[in-house]
């Protein structure tokens, strides 16, 4: 019933290819149908590809049989035509359509294959379908240009990464998925060996020390756009498995990196998105992004900075507050610029929104001019007057307080900030701010396993002139690290460090983390070994390939520039992985499941 391509030349042009001075030119178009219209008389086809759509039309005077064959064509079927490029007449041109000033005259058409109706519209894809559906279906989802045009950006944004790096004289190095478990923060994915029953790989979370040991190889420049494998719960911008590009140099400092990757963002926005950035990128410290953002990912794009007034609020007689301060927190304020038309529902619902991260509640006052709050009557004149300058306050803002501990009240009210600032319109469309953090802590307390954990990895290296902090326990908070990030948005597009290149720094990081020498070991024998073979200064940094390409591409999630992604159950909606296996298999791992 089907035709095949025997004896039908090659394809001559994608079905975005065609223009008015293609006329009169015979091509060959294969593609599906997209829609068929039948006019009196004529039938017109919408063929696409992923370039585009060609209207192709059969005319029963020209060619009878091909017209004929052509009425039982269906959306989705698949066909291959050959014909003649004609000119449309002027008021048939559609403006909207790349190849609108042309069609092509079908002389022969073969039918390749027909196609079930499709569970979802594929001819719009702004039609507002859910996720799952389109999820399971991705290679229907594909077909429409949406999610397709994404992919063909990410693909040209991998290009230009390999060919700046190459350029630079990096060395792209595949690295082993198939390894021992490094420390980053997720839990791993871990896959059974069957030739030595109970031991375990562990998917990497990143190549981290592979890329340390080409430096001590003497590879010099490293880079690979890699895969990395974390079990941590999702998000809007996180995956399971992920892209990272991944870069690692030696003989340099934390300059060197920065420069490289300036350069690689400047080529990547310039060929990209015709933006032209200017780097040097501005720097700001954690402790500044803190103080003046409550985050360590800023998005400088509009104000509503956030101001400490914890001296303040030791005078006023707010017992929430004072309680707060007294036992050693903080009060953190933010100025909501002309936002005092909040209504009572909305402050709830912002009140609610700051829960989420912890904090007790959201303080207010309207400047009416006067203090319109529910806590005014807390404050003495002389208080509220230097409260007001501080935030420089006037009528028709409202302010906003949190007291807490110093991190709740800095992320709740960071994040409120980020949320007033996109609810309220405040972030100017189509602009892009790129910035580095610098001096992050090296080590941060974490209550539940009761020790100092890494803040970025343990292989990253103090500031040197740091390094006496860590000889007490009292000191550790302060030590500074020679860690990075690099900010795009408000989002964390990519982090690095320069690393602990002598094996004395790294024992000492292991043993402030907690792991005793036997124990650092039998997790890391092979990278201090290494170290004591004449390991180079080196450094690197690697970022989410996802996040940025959905940043370029205005996508709201890094799913929709992945071709396959995972659902927020870490699921593959398309093959329905994970799946059960035969018992025959865990038998082989030496594997019994617990029923
Ligand atoms: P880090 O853990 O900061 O550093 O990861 C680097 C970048 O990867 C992105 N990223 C993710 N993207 C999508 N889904 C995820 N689950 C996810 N997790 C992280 C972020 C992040 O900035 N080896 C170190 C780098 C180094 O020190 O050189 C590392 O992996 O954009
Ligand atoms: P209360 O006196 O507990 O009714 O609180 C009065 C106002 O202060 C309410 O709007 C609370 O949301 C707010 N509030 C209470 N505790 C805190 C806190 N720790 N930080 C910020 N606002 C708070």
């Amino acid at each position: 019933m089907f035709d095949s391509l025997a004896g039908l030349k090659k394809r001559t042009h994608s079905c975005g290819a065609l223009r008015a001075q293609d006329a009169g030119a015979e091509v060959i178009l294969m593609g599906w149908v997209q829609r068929r219209r039948d006019h009196g008389g004529l039938i017109f086809v919408d063929l696409r590809d992923r370039d585009g759509l060609t209207q192709v039309v059969f005319n029963p005077e020209a060619n009878p049989d091909t017209h004929n064959k052509a009425g039982v064509l269906r959306d989705e079927w698949v066909i291959a035509v050959r014909g003649v490029v004609n000119p449309r007449p002027p008021d048939m041109v559609n403006p909207q359509l790349a190849t609108g000033e042309i069609e092509v005259l079908v002389e022969e058409l073969r039918i390749l294959n027909a196609s079930r109706t499709p569970p979802f519209q594929l001819e719009d894809y702004r039609v507002d379908i859910s996720e799952a559906l389109r999820l399971k279906y991705r290679y229907l989802d594909l077909r429409r240009p949406g999610v397709m045009k994404n992919i063909l950006f990410r693909h040209r944004a991998a290009q230009v990464t390999r060919k700046f790096l190459n350029g630079q004289g990096f060395i792209e190095v595949e690295t082993p998925i198939l390894t021992k478990s490094t420390p980053e923060g997720a839990r791993d994915y871990l896959v059974p060996s069957r030739v030595m029953p109970g031991q375990f790989f562990a998917l990497p979370q990143s190549p981290q020390l592979f890329k340390q040991l080409l430096m001590m190889s003497g590879l010099g420049r490293y880079y690979q756009l890699c895969r990395c494998f974390r079990d941590e719960d999702l998000r809007a911008d996180r995956q399971p498995e992920f892209t990272q590009i991944d870069v690692e140099m030696a003989f340099i400092t934390e300059e060197d990196i920065m420069g490289v990757v300036e350069g690689l963002m400047v080529a990547l926005f310039a060929e990209l998105k015709e933006v032209h950035l200017k780097p040097p990128f501005p720097r700001l410290t954690y402790r500044e992004c803190m103080d003046r953002f409550g985050l360590d990912r800023p998005d400088p794009r509009f104000g509503l900075e956030l101001k400490e007034v914890t001296d303040l609020i030791r005078e006023s007689e707010f017992r929430a507050f004072r309680q707060v301060v007294d036992q050693g927190g903080i009060v953190k304020a933010m100025n909501g610029v002309g936002l005092a038309k909040l209504s009572r529902k909305e402050l709830d619902e912002l009140t609610e929104f700051v829960g989420v991260y912890g904090a007790r509640g959201l303080a207010w006052v309207k400047l009416t001019p006067e203090w319109q709050s529910p806590i005014a009557k807390f404050f003495p004149d002389h208080l509220k007057q230097a409260i007001n300058e501080r935030l420089q306050a006037k009528e028709g803002d409202i302010l906003f307080f949190v007291a807490d501990i110093p991190q709740v009240a800095n992320t709740a009210l960071g994040q409120l900030r980020v949320h007033l600032g996109q609810r309220q319109g405040l972030i100017p469309p189509d602009t892009y701010s790129m910035l580095w953090v610098t001096d992050f802590p090296l080590l941060e307390y974490d209550r539940d396993e009761g020790r100092f954990v890494a803040v970025h990895h343990p292989f990253t290296a103090p500031k040197e002139e740091d390094l006496e902090l860590l000889e007490s326990p009292d000191t550790l908070g302060q030590v500074r690290a020679r860690a990075y990030d690099l900010v795009l948005n408000g989002t964390e597009i990519g982090g690095g460090s320069i690393r602990n290149w002598r094996r004395d720094v790294q024992e000492k990081m292991f043993k402030v983390l907690g792991m005793g020498p036997a124990e650092a070991e039998e997790k890391f024998g092979f990278l201090l070994e290494a170290l004591d073979y004449g390991a180079p200064p080196h450094g690197g940094v690697a970022f989410g390939f996802d996040r940025l390409v959905a940043i370029l591409c205005g996508a709201k999630s890094i799913r929709e520039v992945i071709a396959f992604p995972k659902t927020q159950k870490a699921s593959c909606p398309v093959t329905q992985a994970p799946s059960k296996v035969e018992p025959e298999q865990l038998l082989e791992l030496g594997l019994r499941l617990e029923k």
